[in-house]
């Protein structure tokens, strides 16, 4: 993974405390809030071109929408889930041109243009991803509420580490929680899917 400090691209971590930080800032001086809801909340809807799975599409947006209600509410996509709506779960988890990213965190309008990949378009046509094929070897679910955004994650997870081993999964997953505590089968799965993907790449 590459340093978060001399990295130029926001990484989960660095949305998280970016997060906390106006947070606490607004937190402190509430009458920054103001201006700042007032450009966002201004304006008529924006247009915007996402690809979504492989699929273009042209939404009509109020400015306010998170990338999360986009997708679940004008895209048609229900697997990213909206579990705590403020960047804490990890249930929401999208790859955003093969990154991940925490879609209740932004915006649908600073994507125009961009990729977004859900647990709906990583199989590849009728054979699962080797992450979800692990997860259903390991039973790495219970409930299977999280898992959506598990997979996605994992997936993120292995093109930027690939081969990751045991002792780094949870640190590196630690931004998706599970309620139901599978994570030792979540481990697992990773552990595995990292392997085959390696082998893979291999040959
Ligand atoms: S719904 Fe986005 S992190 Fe929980
Ligand atoms: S399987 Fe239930 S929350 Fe993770």
């Amino acid at each position: 993974m590459p340093d978060e400090a001399s990295s130029p691209k926001p990484t989960r971590r660095t949305v998280v405390r970016g997060g906390v930080t106006i947070g606490a800032a607004l937190a402190v001086a509430p009458h920054l809030a103001a201006p700042a809801a007032a450009a966002v909340s201004e304006g008529a809807p924006r247009r915007l071109a996402l690809t979504v799975n492989g699929q273009d599409l042209t939404l009509d947006l109020d400015p306010r929408t998170s990338l999360l209600d986009a997708l679940r509410e004008h895209a048609g996509t229900t697997g990213p889930k909206k579990g705590c709506n403020q960047g804490a779960c990890g249930a929401c988890t999208v790859l955003l041109d093969g990154q991940r990213v925490l879609s209740c965190l932004t915006f649908a309008v600073l994507h125009d243009g961009q990729e977004v990949t859900t647990v709906e378009g990583i199989a590849d046509g009728d054979r699962l991803h080797p992450v979800q094929q692990a997860f259903m070897d390991h039973d790495a679910f219970q409930c299977g509420f999280c898992t959506s955004g598990q997979i996605v994650s994992a997936v993120g997870l292995l093109s930027e580490e690939p081969g990751i081993t045991k002792d780094r999964i949870p640190e590196a997953m630690s931004g998706n929680l599970c309620r139901c505590a599978a994570y030792c089968n979540i481990r697992d799965a990773i552990e595995t899917a990292s392997a085959a993907t390696t082998q893979a790449k291999g040959r």
